[in-house]
């Protein structure tokens, strides 16, 4: 995935004179069900959350009166400069009887195995980008689409791998993968790399920003952005046994929103890097190994996995996340 994204970076460069691939790790944060972006003030929100970052994620994040890298007093991401806020749904197992069980996610075993849980984040670029704004926030994907055809219209670059070894890359689907995944299931979400240039947010939190159109980006959004890139492990593993599975050969796992297929696969972005650190990290084309927690980039402060796994937030929604349940929290309808 990680050379598999680079090269979709390259098809889309015209000449490449700057090249950064940031990749790091940001442990949980916390399993929530607020958001801030969304739904913002509502506790709890609609769906499920899984998020990482910094510490001062909460049900209201206006960006007229919060800013979140002063707010912030760690981070669960290993860069000590950003406070941004990255999350997704969350992953349920569906047992034969109807019940429900939260699906664990697990640091990504190239380079992150200490990591308590949460997401891989990367930021990339192949030429010159402009880093965000204070305040800047964006999604990408439709918590609405069941099917393909809906996926494809709009979305690019989302995706499932079921994961065979933590090295498996390669053969993702735009579904949930429909067999056992004997190492768990890698859920990819890249977001678009063009911006309009001026807005910070847009109300449906997407059209300020586009993809490329060929090499270049569009002229309604001219300015290259980093692609930002989640990659989630989900550990799939303990839900594997065939006579769990559904008895029609269907499988079992269904997104926090009630999806079924896979296709409403989405991710929520805030920026909150502090001061200029994010732009600096890609002028100078900082990099990361693939197999070590380690980011070579002098411009960056770091910390360790074990003290970005000491930054987590207390849940503020009162409800029981680790039993079956006999409905998805939020009573979300599964379709
Ligand atoms: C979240 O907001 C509530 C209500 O405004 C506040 O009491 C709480 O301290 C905030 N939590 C964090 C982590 O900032
Ligand atoms: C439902 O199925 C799960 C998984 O097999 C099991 O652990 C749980 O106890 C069952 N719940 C009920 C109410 O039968």
């Amino acid at each position: 995935m990680y050379w598999k994204a680079l090269s979709l970076l390259a098809a889309a460069a015209v000449s490449v004179d700057a090249a950064a691939t940031l990749r790091f790790s940001c442990s949980q944060l916390v399993v929530e069900r607020l958001d801030p972006l969304v739904n913002p003030g509502m506790m709890p929100s609609v769906h499920l959350h899984q998020v990482v970052g910094g510490n001062s994620f909460n049900a209201s994040m206006d960006p007229a009166t919060h800013n979140i890298a002063e707010e912030s007093t760690c981070t669960s991401c290993t860069p000590t400069e950003d406070f941004s806020n990255y999350w997704t749904a969350v992953l349920f197992f569906r047992a034969r009887n109807g019940t429900f069980h939260r699906v664990n996610t697990f640091g990504n075993e190239l380079g992150f195995t200490g990591a308590s849980g949460g997401q891989t984040v990367y930021y990339l670029s192949s030429g010159k980008v402009t880093a965000f704004k204070p305040g800047f926030r964006m999604t990408v994907g439709d918590p609405s689409f069941r099917t393909a055809q809906q996926l494809n219209a709009k979305y690019r670059f989302m995706d499932y791998t079921c994961l065979d070894s933590p090295m498996t890359r390669g053969g993702a689907t735009t579904s949930f993968p429909n067999k056992q995944c004997r190492a768990g299931i890698m859920v990819s979400i890249r977001f678009p790399t063009c911006w309009d240039g001026k807005n910070i947010d847009s109300p449906d939190h997407q059209s300020h920003v586009a993809y490329p159109r060929g090499a270049a980006c569009p002229a309604t959004h001219p300015v290259a952005i980093p692609q930002v890139f989640y990659e989630t492990y989900w550990d799939t593993r303990p839900f594997n046994d065939r006579a769990l599975w559904p008895a029609d050969g269907s499988q079992p796992f269904v997104w926090s929103f009630g999806d079924k297929t896979g296709y409403g696969i989405h991710g929520d972005y805030m920026f909150g890097w502090k001061g200029d650190a994010l732009q600096r990290a890609m002028d100078t084309n900082c990099n990361s190994d693939l197999f070590s927690n380690r980011i070579n980039c002098p411009t960056l402060k770091t910390q360790t996995l074990d003290q970005a796994n000491k930054c987590t937030i207390k849940r503020q929604i009162n409800e029981d996340l680790d039993a079956w349940l006999t409905e998805l929290p939020g009573g979300m309808m599964v379709t």
